[in-house]
C-alpha cells in the first residue's frame, strides 16, 4: 500500500510513522507513506497557500491551485483508490471504514488548515471526507496520523501475531473483553478462576460474555446495528 500525505506541516506528521509498529511496517515495505508539502507547489514568492474567503468571514480558506497542482502531479503518476480530505464535517471513522481502506493500493490524505479548503477541492477530488471525532482540532495532521495507523496496522503481516487485530475492539462490533497477566493476585487482587481453568471454550464463552456486557455497559450504540 502507498499512501501520499498532503499537508502545510509536515515537521508536525513525521514522528509518529518513526516508532513502534507503523516505523516496522514501512522498514518491512509493507507500506509507502510519503509526504507532500503543499507551500512547494505554490508559484507565489511568499510561498502562501491560503487567502481570504469570498464574502468576507473571519478565518482563511486553502487555495486550490497548489492542491491541484500537488494532486494532479500524484494522479499522473499512479491511479489512487480514494482521495480523503481529513475534515471535521466529513464521516466520522470507525473500523468498518479502516477495515475497508486498508485493502486499498494507493491513497492521498489531504489535511486541512484554517477554515478548511475551497470548496472547489472537495467537488473535483476528494472522494472521502473523515473526522476522527466531533471536536475541531487545528488541522487534518494529527487525524491523517490517526487514520493511517488505524489502516496501516490491519494490513498483513504489520502486526506480529496476525490474529490480533481479529480480535481488537470493534471488529465484531463488540468491545474487548478484560485481559490480564501475571501476578494471578496483586494486593488482594485477583485474576478470575476461569482463565486458569484450562477450559478453552469455556475460557471462549466467558470473553464473549465478557465483551457483550461491556459494550451493553459502554456502547449500547453498538449494538443496535
Ligand atoms: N481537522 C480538524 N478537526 C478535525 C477532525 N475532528 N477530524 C479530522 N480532521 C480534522
Amino acid at each position: 500500500m502507498r499512501i501520499d500525505i498532503i499537508t502545510v506541516l509536515p515537521e508536525l506528521l513525521k514522528s509518529p510513522f518513526e516508532a513502534s509498529i507503523l516505523k516496522r511496517a514501512i522498514d518491512a515495505n509493507l507500506v509507502e507513506v510519503h509526504f507532500h508539502n503543499l507551500r512547494d507547489y505554490t508559484t507565489d514568492k511568499y510561498k502562501s497557500v491560503d487567502d481570504y474567503q469570498f464574502g468576507g468571514g473571519a478565518g482563511m480558506v486553502m487555495m486550490i491551485e497548489p492542491i491541484d497542482k500537488c494532486i494532479s502531479k500524484l494522479q499522473a503518476e499512479r491511479h489512487y483508490n480514494d482521495i480523503i480530505y481529513m475534515t471535521p464535517d466529513g464521516e466520522r471513522l470507525n473500523q468498518g471504514i479502516a477495515n475497508q481502506l486498508s485493502l486499498h493500493q494507493n491513497i492521498i490524505i489531504l489535511c486541512g488548515h484554517y477554515k478548511g479548503v475551497d470548496q472547489r477541492v472537495r467537488d473535483q477530488f476528494i472522494t472521502k471526507e473523515i473526522s476522527i471525532g466531533d471536536y475541531v482540532l487545528s488541522g487534518g495532521e494529527l487525524g491523517a496520523a490517526v487514520l493511517c495507523d488505524a489502516i496501516i496496522r490491519l494490513i498483513p503481516g504489520v502486526l506480529g501475531n496476525e490474529t490480533s487485530a481479529l480480535t481488537d475492539s470493534f471488529q465484531d462490533n463488540l468491545l474487548a473483553p478484560p485481559i490480564y497477566t501475571r501476578p494471578r493476585e496483586y494486593k488482594g487482587m485477583k485474576v478470575p478462576e476461569i482463565l486458569f481453568s484450562g477450559n478453552f471454550p469455556k475460557i471462549e464463552k466467558w470473553r464473549e460474555d465478557q465483551a457483550y456486557k461491556r459494550t451493553e455497559q459502554r456502547r449500547p450504540d453498538l449494538l443496535e446495528d
